[in-house]
Order: C-alpha cells, then sequence, then structure tokens
C-alpha cells in the first residue's frame, strides 16, 4: 500500500492553534498583496479564524480596504436578512467588524431556474473579474463535501443550484431549530470554481471531522466523496487539530 502523502498537512495541538496558523497564512497575503481575493467559507470551522483576522485588524490595522471576498455558498431559498442566511453569517462574524467593501455571497432569494443560472454565471465572471481567487479557505462537511458539493459533485462542476444530503440538513437542523425549516437546496460554487483558487486551505476541527478527513486524504479521488478532488489541488494545504487528524496519522503509521 501506498503512503498518504502528508507533506502538505499540518496538526496544530487544539482548535486555537489551528485557527492561528490559518489566520496568520491569511494575514501574510493580505500584507504581500493588498487586492487579494479571498474565498471563504461558513460552518462553525471557520470561526476562530474571522475572530482573529478581526483581532488583528484591530489591534495590528490588517488592512482589507483593497481585498475582495467571495463566498463558496448560500441556502436556497433564503432571504439576505435572515439570521440563517450565510450572508448574514459573514457579515456577524467578520465582515461588520474589519474594513473590506467588496464581499459577495451568491444569491438566496426565490427566483426562477433560469434567472439563478443567469446569477450563477454572474458570480463566475465577477470572481474571474477580479483576478481570481488567490486563497480558497474550505472546511469540509461529513459527507465529505465542500461548499455544498454534496456526493455526486463532478470535478468540474461550476457555481449551480444544488440539493442538499439528509446528513447535512440534519447537521444543520438545530441552528435552525429542526429539520422542517431547514433549506432543501443551495447555491454553491462548484468543484471546478474551487479548484481554479491558486491556493486552498481546507481545516477541520474536532473528533467528529476524523473519519471524513482520513477518507478525503486517502481515498482515490470520487464524486463519492467530493473533498478527494480537493486534495489533487496543486497548491492544497490541510489544517487540522489533533482530533481531526487521529485517524489519518493512524492510517499512515
Ligand atoms: C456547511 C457549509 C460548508 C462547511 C460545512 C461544515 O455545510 N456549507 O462550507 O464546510 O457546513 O460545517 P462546520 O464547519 O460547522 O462543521
Amino acid at each position: 500500500m501506498t503512503r498518504t502523502d502528508l507533506s502538505n498537512v499540518q496538526v496544530a495541538k487544539d482548535y486555537t492553534g489551528l485557527c492561528g496558523l490559518v489566520a496568520d497564512r491569511i494575514a501574510n497575503l493580505v500584507q504581500t498583496k493588498p487586492n487579494a481575493v479571498l474565498g471563504l467559507a461558513t460552518g462553525s470551522t471557520p470561526l476562530g479564524v474571522y475572530s482573529a483576522l478581526v483581532r488583528r485588524h484591530r489591534e495590528e490595522g490588517l488592512d482589507f480596504s483593497r481585498v475582495t471576498c467571495f463566498n463558496l455558498d448560500e441556502y436556497y431559498p433564503m432571504s439576505p436578512k435572515s439570521l440563517h442566511s450565510y450572508r448574514q453569517f459573514m457579515a456577524m462574524n467578520l465582515f461588520d467588524y474589519i474594513n473590506c467593501p467588496n464581499w459577495f455571497v451568491p444569491d438566496g432569494l426565490r427566483r426562477s431556474a433560469s434567472e439563478i443560472e443567469q446569477d450563477c454565471l454572474e458570480y463566475e465572471a465577477r470572481i474571474a473579474d477580479a483576478g481570481g481567487i488567490d486563497l480558497q479557505l474550505l472546511g469540509i462537511g461529513r459527507t465529505g463535501h465542500v461548499g455544498f458539493n454534496e456526493p455526486g459533485s463532478a470535478p468540474d462542476s461550476r457555481t449551480r443550484l444544488v440539493t442538499l444530503a439528509e446528513v447535512t440538513r440534519q447537521d444543520a437542523a438545530p441552528s435552525f431549530g429542526g429539520i422542517d425549516n431547514v433549506p432543501r437546496q443551495a447555491v454553491s460554487m462548484g468543484i471546478g470554481t474551487i479548484m481554479d483558487a491558486r491556493e486552498i486551505v481546507m481545516m477541520a476541527t474536532g473528533a467528529g471531522k476524523a473519519a471524513i478527513v482520513r477518507a478525503a486524504w486517502t481515498e482515490d479521488p470520487t464524486d463519492h466523496i467530493p473533498a478527494t478532488w480537493v486534495r489533487r489541488h496543486p497548491n492544497v494545504h490541510l489544517r487540522l487539530d489533533e482530533s481531526a487528524a487521529s485517524l489519518l496519522l493512524e492510517a499512515d503509521a
């Protein structure tokens, strides 16, 4: 059996250490390229990264005024004003506290299929016009999804309307006050969109992610585990805390 390539994996002792590593990389990019284009993720995983960036903006003057940010996804249907929307999530956890005027989240407002398709093309065009994504931050869902690219997503998929897996909806149920309130669809950048980024940082924390992290980094690339495609990116970095890394390190032992 071939040994797993762990050269692009770094393991921090705990969640704080993990977020410090990732925030340092983002801060370094923004300092060396003030007009950097960032691809950002939601979920609980990157929260500590966002608070570290807010702190660095406040205390060290880390400047986001020329940075452009694109988020991966948004629930559908979803009002941008809803507290459940990823737009509000990003405002409340990052953009209300830093000086970044240019940030975009896919539109979750209910509209016709052709309008959604047109808006997805425009989202892709806007990313291209900004110069493409320099660094894409990713979490990983228990299904192996990245963004909302659930199992079955093709490696060349682009921004589009997708259907959420039941596991994903169950994971989201507590924050929606029950699974019946969780939308069944989302608008998500595709795997192809993500793979176009010049650098990808995928992060995972906690024992609950250990199995999918191991699968993502050891299984042959497959549509069944979308994160396996990400591992093929020439400049991808996996950043974990010890509990998320435990089964991957065991597989390599
Ligand atoms: C959601 C997001 C993903 C995120 C995943 C994991 O499904 N669309 O981008 O990676 O949740 O969430 P968490 O970080 O809360 O485990």
